[in-house]
């Protein structure tokens, strides 16, 4: 089974990833946590690039085709082989932020980019989404408080606000599989929710 998180910057899904990751664990589970990007060689590489390299101003569709290699590497390589082997995959963002940020945050053609995304995939969809739900200003305050700002965060506001509806639509589309979470509460009480969730799907 694959469970994405998604969400605005700040929004809590690194540390709901996280305590998921250690509730399944402790409950007898077998399961991996990981994030995009950048997982193995091609997705530090690609990290960095996207995230951290100031002197390159990326083009909006080399950013998105950077974003899907790093997923269907990451797919190819290590979420497929896992959920063949039974385990549960825990992603810390996954092709909604794709759609969200390359098509909603830098306009590039909807059609085009819902392509890409859904083929960086190679067909692995997530059965369950978490989308954290939390105003964008409460976001990027929790980033100060955290440290650690890529260049994304750096994006002025309205940019994050795009981002925010861009989800909204995503998950009205998708009711199923894209659960949307009030993030705005404490730590424990998403993960309460987050945890029977889970749960009751696993059952
Ligand atoms: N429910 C919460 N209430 C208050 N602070 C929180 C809550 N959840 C997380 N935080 C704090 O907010 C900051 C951002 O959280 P976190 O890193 O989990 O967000 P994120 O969505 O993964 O961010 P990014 O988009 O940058 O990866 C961290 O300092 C974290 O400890
Ligand atoms: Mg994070």
């Amino acid at each position: 089974m694959l469970i994405t998180f998604e969400g605005i910057e700040g929004c809590g899904k690194s540390t709901q990833a996280k305590l998921l990751h250690e509730f399944l664990a402790a409950h007898g589970y077998d399961a991996v946590l990981t994030r995009e990007p950048g997982w193995g060689r091609l997705g530090e590489l690609i990290r960095t690039l996207i995230l951290e390299e100031r002197e390159v101003e990326l083009d909006p569709v080399s950013e998105l085709c950077l974003f899907c290699a790093d997923r269907a590497q990451h797919v190819k390589d290590f979420i497929s082989p896992c959920l063949k082997d039974g385990k549960i995959v825990i992603c810390d963002r996954y092709f909604d932020s794709t759609v969200v940020y390359q098509g909603y945050g830098r306009r590039l053609d909807m059609r085009f980019v819902n392509k890409a995304a859904k083929a960086s995939t190679l067909g692995t969809v997530p059965e369950l989404t978490f989308l954290l739900n939390l105003p964008v200003r409460k976001g990027l305050s929790r980033l100060r408080g955290r440290g650690d700002i890529t260049k994304m965060d750096e994006e002025p506001l309205e940019f994050h606000e795009l981002i925010r509806q861009g989800y909204m639509v995503v998950a009205r589309r998708e009711p199923e599989r894209i659960i949307k979470i009030n993030a705005d509460r404490s730590v424990e009480d998403i993960h309460g929710d987050i945890k029977s969730i889970v749960l009751s799907r696993l059952s």
